[in-house]
């Protein structure tokens, strides 16, 4: 099989968000923290009406419908997810639902976890299916989704939630790179949820930025040394069209885009540096390791990549800054916004690096290649238009105040082991198509609907 990839993509935002300018308000912070310190605008949240189960299926749904699948044509069906509500049945045996029901069962793949990251291991099996001797010639179906929450504090406002659903195949406009990609996996305390009676993580911040840049620093060296040996000409990043990360909040992007700029400085040849980075020579005998917190040189650096920024990284950000962390959703929410951020024509034979993390921590980074022909240019003109129909949506949510959003918040926190529950979440609210919650019943077996 040639050309693995991306053949169709969908992804579903809840209806509602609160502005982050508001909740720095009423959070009582200093103006101007959360939307340019943290750099995001609007945070999306689903109320009890939505759970991991039906977000998932209402973006699943959706790239069934828009795209005309066979469901008998699927022979893979896997979801990355890190929320939780089953200890033991997966979010995968809920979506077969849609497929048993038309007796299609045949159907591998189950959920895959850890933090942000589990979307792209599920990917990753996914491809590796299809490359395999397992494939039956079936296409297969990634869903990516979560409902990012966090206790009151300085993390709340880098929740979020969304789910993204990629069909995947061969012959796909959507090409991923063979034998590039590197993953840096280690042992790290840095965001966990052992506490299974909440939905909120412990989260150590400092540590979950730094563990986070340390895992970009090993998988962007390992990934450029990888390259090299395909292509000796590549040039790091830039080799490549755009560069795409996963956002825990925007802020964090920008700094990882100059993080990659200043990892490109100490890879060039001593000679060559001040010829490609003027003036940042004072920092040649700076070390990694050390650097995680090093304003004087992130300043350096983030002046340094400002346009590298603007140009390759800022147009993936669009989902990310107005709906927040959708966890493993969240880098291809990247995806979708990289898209739709050019037409077909100017995306046709570009090639782009995508860094996954999820803390605890895994980590990869990997590329895809805009593929070159022209059958491929249809498939990739119709999972753009479709995409737009997508971020229209965006603009279709409803404001809630930060009062409201926090007893939403409340409900969720003091309901979450709660049996026989009927959620109080608004139907009227969410969008046409979208799941939701009925009831859980004293067996705490959960109902759904389709709005
Ligand atoms: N105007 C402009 N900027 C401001 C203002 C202001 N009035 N006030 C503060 N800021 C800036 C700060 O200088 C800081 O910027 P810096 O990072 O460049 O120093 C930024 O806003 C955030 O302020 P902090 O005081 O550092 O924020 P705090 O420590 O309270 O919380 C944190 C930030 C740690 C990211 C928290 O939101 C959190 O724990 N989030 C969850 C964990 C997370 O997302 N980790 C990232 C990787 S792991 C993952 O994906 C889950």
């Amino acid at each position: 099989v040639e050309n693995v990839g991306i053949l169709a993509m969908e992804i579903y935002i809840p209806s509602q968000y609160v502005a982050q300018e508001e909740l720095e308000k009423f959070d009582g912070v200093d103006t101007g923290k959360y939307t340019i310190g943290l750099g995001q605008s609007k945070m999306g949240f689903c109320s009890d009406r939505e759970d991991i189960n039906s977000i998932c299926m209402t973006a699943l749904h959706r790239l069934i419908e828009k795209n005309n699948i066979n469901l008998h044509d699927i022979g893979r069906l896997e979801v990355g997810t890190e929320t939780i509500i089953d200890k033991s049945k997966s979010v995968k045996t809920f979506l077969m639902t849609l497929f048993a029901k038309e007796g299609a069962t045949d159907i591998e793949g189950i959920d895959t976890t850890n933090a942000c990251y589990g979307g792209t291991a599920a990917l990753f099996n996914t491809i590796n299916w299809v490359e395999s001797s397992s494939w039956d010639g079936r296409k297969a179906i990634v869903v990516a989704g979560d409902i990012a929450v966090y206790g009151k504090g300085p993390a709340r406002p880098t929740g979020g939630a969304g789910a993204v659903a990629m069909l995947i195949g061969p012959d796909a406009p959507l090409v991923f790179d063979c034998g590039v990609r590197a993953s840096y996996m280690t042992h790290a305390y840095d965001f966990y949820k052992p506490d299974l009676a909440s939905e909120f993580p412990y989260v150590d911040g400092k540590l979950s930025i730094q563990c986070y840049l340390n895992a970009l620093d090993k998988c962007y060296n390992l990934f450029c040394d990888k390259m090299k040996k395909v292509n000796p000409d590549f040039k790091g990043l830039l080799s490549l069209d755009g560069m795409l990360f996963h956002s825990p909040y925007c802020k964090l992007v920008q700094k990882s885009l100059a993080r990659v700029s200043f990892n490109d400085f100490l890879n060039c040849a001593e000679d060559e540096r001040e010829k490609q980075f003027p003036g940042l020579s004072q920092f040649s005998k700076h070390q990694r390791s050390e650097t995680y917190f090093d304003r004087e040189l992130e300043k350096a650096f983030m002046a340094y990549s400002k346009d590298l920024f603007e140009e390759k990284t800022k147009p993936s950000l669009y989902i990310a800054r107005n709906v927040g962390n959708m966890y493993t959703a969240s880098l291809y929410g990247g995806l979708v916004s990289y898209l739709i951020s050019k037409s077909p024509e100017q995306l046709i034979g570009k090639k782009f690096a995508l860094f996954s993390y999820g803390s605890g921590l895994a980590s990869t980074m990997y590329s895809v290649n805009i593929c070159n022909d022209m059958s491929a240019g249809s498939k990739l003109e119709k999972l753009i238009n479709s995409l737009h129909d997508n971020i229209a949506m965006l603009d279709k949510r409803i404001n809630v105040e930060p009062q409201a959003f926090s007893d939403s918040m409340q409900i969720r926190t003091e309901n979450y082991h709660t049996a026989p529950y009927e959620p109080s979440g608004s139907i009227d609210i969410l969008f046409p198509g979208t799941y939701y919650l009925v009831k859980i019943d004293d067996q705490r077996r959960r109902t759904y609907d389709r709005k």
